[in-house]
């Protein structure tokens, strides 16, 4: 399957990323269509596009905007959720810096589209270079008209405000980022209410990642049929994939969702030294790993669950046969108990009790009961924490045990060091290539 970039189509331009080179490639051409059109026409466009959110669940877009309360007197919201933390995840910060002006036509659309007059880009705090860039993008937009007051004469009044978060990871998740935009501690919220009816300041808010935002002007351009064109009936569309890993050439391809993750190796140039798949991951550290025998299955948000894993955010990373499973394993429960917010019991205490016991088999002395044990502790938290980094923290063991159980079963008495050359099984996802 051929790459198809749209997103990333000029990346390669030096000023791809300021709103002169935005606007002699196509941009804001899709706003000034929308902004002739009723809202709720823009809304039933995304709908019978099927685009798909790209922050991980893979919730229908247009389907979200519907659910916002139409005429009810309250201000409506559109929250940008840019916080991008996950192990792995590496595309909404390559998108921001080198599309910015995507995201902003995609963002006053949607504020057309849902009646909201403000707009947030709440953008991972660590990572400044975005967060200028968007800065910068916005006040450009400002100063053509595309922002602010009336604009184009359609009536639309819209204010953006860039947000740095402070470094939690807790706070991509929607309503705790919603908390930490408020000034609060970033906590998530109870649902229902969903933010659409109750989200900022308790008024109707739409919650979507950056790609998926970005990808609106795209589709409001070219139409309904040309985005149907790629992809698949219930996964339709173009797709930005962050490859990271012990791949040759790691980075942003973008293709038609469908495409295997064996056609997407190819084009990164296959493993490193030549070596082989031992486990790969569809879309970061929150998704159960699948094996080379997987990597002819299409890339959908339906082959994947089929497989027993999830697209999720769509940025694989793979590992070659280098890779102590238990060491990665180790890494990422590191990862999600560092980042428990503490608020449930099952999160805060699992992850603790979990990377307590990972770490003893990491060094070659854990006990036989415990490989079983630790599968029981993962299934006390599963389904039964407040948000779903209990359940991303509960999920990478058990996969790793059915696939690869001889490897625990060693390190009952080597250490994983023993096993494989700590050298070799550094796990460190690049941004080399971004921009390829
Ligand atoms: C712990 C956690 C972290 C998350 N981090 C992000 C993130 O960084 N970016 C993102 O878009 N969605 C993230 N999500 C998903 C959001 O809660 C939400 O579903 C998403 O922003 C909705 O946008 P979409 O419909 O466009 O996918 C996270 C969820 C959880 C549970
Ligand atoms: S599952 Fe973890 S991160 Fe989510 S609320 Fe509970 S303690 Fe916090």
């Amino acid at each position: 399957m051929p790459l198809t970039p749209v997103i990333t189509a000029h990346w390669d331009d030096p000023d791809c990323y300021t709103l002169e080179g935005y606007r002699r490639t196509g941009g804001y051409t899709a706003l000034a269509q929308a902004l002739k059109t009723d809202p709720d026409e823009v809304i039933g466009t995304v709908k019978d596009s099927g685009l798909r959110g790209r922050g991980g669940a893979g919730f229908p877009t247009g389907l979200k905007w519907s659910f916002v309360p139409q005429n009810d007197g309250k201000p409506h919201y559109l929250v940008v959720n840019g916080d991008e933390s996950e192990p792995g995840a590496c595309k909404d910060i390559p998108i921001m810096l080198a599309n910015p002006h995507a995201l902003i036509e995609g963002i006053i659309i949607t504020c057309w589209a849902i009646r909201a007059s403000h707009a947030f880009i709440y953008i991972r705090g660590e990572v400044p270079m975005p967060i200028r860039r968007m800065e910068r993008a916005v006040a450009e937009a400002k100063a053509a008209g595309f922002l602010g007051k009336n604009i184009l004469g359609s009536g639309l009044d819209l204010e953006v405000v860039v947000h740095g978060g402070a470094g939690a990871y807790i706070c991509g998740e929607e309503t705790a980022l919603l908390d930490s935009l408020e000034g609060r501690r970033g906590q998530p919220r109870l649902k229902p209410p969903f933010p659409a009816v109750a989200g900022l300041y308790a008024s109707p808010t739409v919650v979507n990642n950056v790609e998926t935002i970005s990808s609106v002007p795209y589709i409001i351009k070219n139409g309904v049929s040309w985005y149907r064109e790629m992809g698949t009936e219930k996964s339709p569309g173009f797709k930005v994939w962050a490859l990271s890993g012990h791949v040759k050439r790691p980075g942003i391809y973008e293709s038609p969702l469908g495409i295997t993750m064996r056609e997407l190796l190819d084009y990164a140039g296959g493993m490193r030294d030549g070596r082989d798949v031992k486990f790969w991951l569809p879309g970061g550290s929150s998704v159960p790993m699948l094996l080379a025998d997987h990597l002819d299955t299409p890339l959908t948000y339906e082959d994947m669950v089929a497989a027993g894993s999830m697209l999720g955010t769509g940025t694989p990373m793979l590992f070659d046969e280098t890779t102590s499973v238990v060491k990665a394993i180790t890494r990422w429960l590191e990862f999600y108990k560092h980042e428990s917010c503490g608020k449930c019991t099952p999160c805060r205490e699992g992850t603790f009790w979990i990377t307590g016991t990972l770490k003893k088999f990491e060094e070659g002395h854990g006990q036989q009961g415990e490989i079983d044990e630790l599968v029981e502790i993962c299934n006390q938290i599963m389904g039964r924490s407040f948000c779903a980094l209990g359940d991303a923290a509960a999920t990478p063991y058990a996969p790793s045990l059915k696939f690869f159980r001889s490897e625990w079963e060693a390190a009952l008495t080597q250490s994983a060091d023993e096993a494989f050359d700590p050298a070799a099984t550094m796990i460190i996802p690049s941004m080399s290539g971004v921009g390829a």
